[in-house]
C-alpha cells in the first residue's frame, strides 16, 4: 500500500514579503531592498495575510522579522504611504493607517508564537513600531537607527512615539526624538530599545540560538505568558491579580501538554529535574 504524501504548501510570501522556513523558524523578510524595505500600503496589507497564514502554519514556531539586503526597514514609505495618500478620502486614508497599525503593533504584539526582530541594518521612524512590538529585538552593532521624523517635518506618529516610550529610557528617548540624530546597535541596546547587539557576522546565529531556546519550551505556555505580560502592563494591580488567576486557570485547562502536572510530578515525585535550572522533560 503506497503511503500518502502531501506536498509541502508554499511559503506564504508575497510581492513585498519573503518567507523562508528553517527548522521551526519563519524568517519573515521585508523585501523591497531597492527602497530600503520602506513599508508601503501594499506591503502593510500583504503582511496581514502573511501573519494570518503563519499563525496556523506548523513550520513557524518562532517568527523572525527582518529585512532584505542592508536594511531592516527605512520606515514608512514617504512616497506611497505619505505623499500619495495626501489627497485620499478620509475613508481611504483611514484604511491605509488601519492596515499599517493592524500588523505593526497589534497583530505582532499578540501573535500567538514568539517573535524576534532581527535588526540587520537601516532602521528608521516607522520601523521602530514593529521592532518594539516583537517580543525580543536583536540588532547588529553596525545597524543604524534614527527617529528621523523631525528631519523631514513630521512628528513620529504611527505609534512610533508610543513604541519608543515603551522601551527606551526617557533621557535618550527625548534626545533622539527631538534631534533625529542616528545611533548604532550598541547604543540602541544601552537605551533599552533592543535586548542585545552583536557584530553583524554573528547576528543570524545569535537569533537562531534564541529561537531554538524558545522552541524547547511549552508553546502553549509561552503564548499565554507573553499575552499576559502585554495585558497586565495596562492594568492596575487589582485588575492584574484577578486577570492572572483567571488566565492561569484557563491556560492550564487548555494546555495540550499538561505541563503543570508534568513539571510537578518530575520535580516532586520523580526528582528528575530542578525547575530553577531547566524545563521538565516534554513529550509523552
Ligand atoms: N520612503 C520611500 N522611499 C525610500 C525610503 C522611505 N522611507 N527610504 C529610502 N527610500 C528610497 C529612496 O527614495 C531611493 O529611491 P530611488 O532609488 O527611487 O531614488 C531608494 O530608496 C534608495 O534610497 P537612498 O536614499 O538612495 O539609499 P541610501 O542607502 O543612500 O540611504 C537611508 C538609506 C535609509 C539612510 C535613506 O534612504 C533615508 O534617509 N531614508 C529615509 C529614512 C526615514 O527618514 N524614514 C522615516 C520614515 S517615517
Amino acid at each position: 500500500m503506497s503511503e500518502k504524501t502531501t506536498a509541502p504548501s508554499p511559503a506564504p510570501g508575497t510581492k513585498n514579503i519573503k518567507v523562508e522556513f528553517e527548522d521551526g523558524i519563519a524568517w519573515v523578510i521585508l523585501n523591497r531592498p531597492e527602497k530600503r524595505n520602506a513599508m508601503s500600503p501594499e506591503l502593510n496589507r500583504e503582511m496581514l495575510g502573511v501573519l494570518d497564514a503563519l499563525e496556523l502554519d506548523d513550520r513557524c514556531k518562532v517568527l523572525v522579522l527582518t529585512g532584505a539586503g542592508e536594511s531592516f526597514s527605512a520606515g514608512m514609505d514617504i512616497k506611497e504611504y505619505f505623499r500619495e495618500t495626501d489627497n485620499a478620502t478620509p475613508i481611504e486614508a483611514m484604511r491605509v493607517k488601519r492596515d499599517s497599525m493592524a500588523w505593526q503593533w497589534r497583530r505582532l504584539m499578540f501573535f500567538p508564537k514568539p517573535t524576534i526582530a532581527m535588526v540587520n541594518g537601516w532602521c528608521f521612524g516607522g520601523a521602530f513600531t514593529p521592532m518594539v512590538a516583537c517580543d525580543i529585538a536583536i540588532a547588529a552593532d553596525e545597524a543604524t537607527f534614527g527617529l528621523s521624523e523631525i528631519n523631514w517635518g513630521i512628528i513620529p506618529a504611527g505609534n512610533v512615539t508610543r513604541a519608543v516610550a515603551e522601551k527606551m529610557n526617557t533621557g535618550d528617548a527625548l534626545y533622539y526624538l527631538m534631534t533625529g540624530e542616528s545611533f548604532d546597535g550598541k547604543k540602541a541596546c544601552a537605551t533599552g530599545l533592543v535586548k542585545e547587539s552583536v557584530p553583524r557576522a554573528q547576528l543570524r546565529g545569535r537569533v537562531r540560538e534564541i529561537a531554538q531556546l524558545l522552541m524547547k519550551k511549552n508553546p502553549h505556555l509561552v503564548a499565554a505568558i507573553k499575552i499576559a505580560y502585554r495585558r497586565v502592563k495596562e492594568m492596575d494591580w487589582d485588575q492584574s491579580e484577578d486577570y492572572l488567576y483567571a488566565k492561569a486557570g484557563d491556560t492550564y485547562a487548555s494546555d495540550p501538554e499538561r505541563g503543570r502536572q508534568k513539571g510537578m510530578t518530575q520535580f516532586l515525585d520523580d526528582k528528575t529535574y530542578r525547575p530553577g535550572l531547566g524545563t521538565y522533560k516534554r513529550g509523552d
